[in-house]
């Protein structure tokens, strides 16, 4: 084999290999508003696949994300928020991370903001609380007409009877 030949080939392998490794699996990175912002700032100088892993409070998250940016992350103002609030939801600590939801006790409102369901769903669950009465478990919130079976199932362990 040729040096050039072998340059190309050895050049050839590293781009399989960059393919074949992408930087954070997407059953990492959960779906909401914002991993594609996330995806898009913080893949500039390094890979995100350890941030799954990670645990912090907002405050601890906003400050990683702040130095991020002294660091040259290109983000705006409202992206950065985007971000902050995404790692928060999805890789918090403590309280914000566990906030459950009370199926029961909380308006649409906060149902919408704590399941990531839509409002129309939102919506139809309060409806049909207030017709039938509280709801004792996941069977019985499944009975709800127009809710996502798979959202649900998504938001278990932040539902609350
Ligand atoms: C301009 C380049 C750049 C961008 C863009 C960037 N980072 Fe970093 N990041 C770094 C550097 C350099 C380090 C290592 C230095 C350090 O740890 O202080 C680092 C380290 C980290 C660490 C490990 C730090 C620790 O304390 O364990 C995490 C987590 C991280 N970055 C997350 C992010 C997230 C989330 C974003 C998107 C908001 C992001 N990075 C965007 C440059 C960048």
């Amino acid at each position: 084999m040729t040096t050039s030949s072998f340059i190309k080939n050895a050049f050839i392998a590293g781009a399989i290999l960059a393919l074949a490794t992408p930087f954070a699996s997407a059953q990492d990175l959960p779906p909401g508003e914002g991993r594609e912002t996330l995806k898009k700032v913080c893949t500039a100088c390094h890979d995100i696949e350890s941030v799954p892993r990670l645990r912090y409070s907002r405050a601890d998250w906003q400050s990683l994300v702040y130095s991020m940016k002294d660091m040259g992350a290109d983000a705006t103002g409202a992206e950065m928020d985007q971000i902050i609030d995404y790692l928060t939801k999805n890789f918090g600590k403590g309280e914000e991370g566990a906030k459950k939801t009370n199926v029961n006790k909380a308006s649409a409102k906060e149902i919408e903001a704590g399941l990531g369901l839509s409002t129309k769903e939102s919506e139809a669950i309060v409806l049909y609380r207030m017709k039938n009465g509280d709801f004792k478990d996941a069977a019985g919130l499944a009975k709800v007409e127009g809710v996502d079976a798979a959202k649900l199932a998504a938001a278990k362990d932040k539902i609350e009877y």
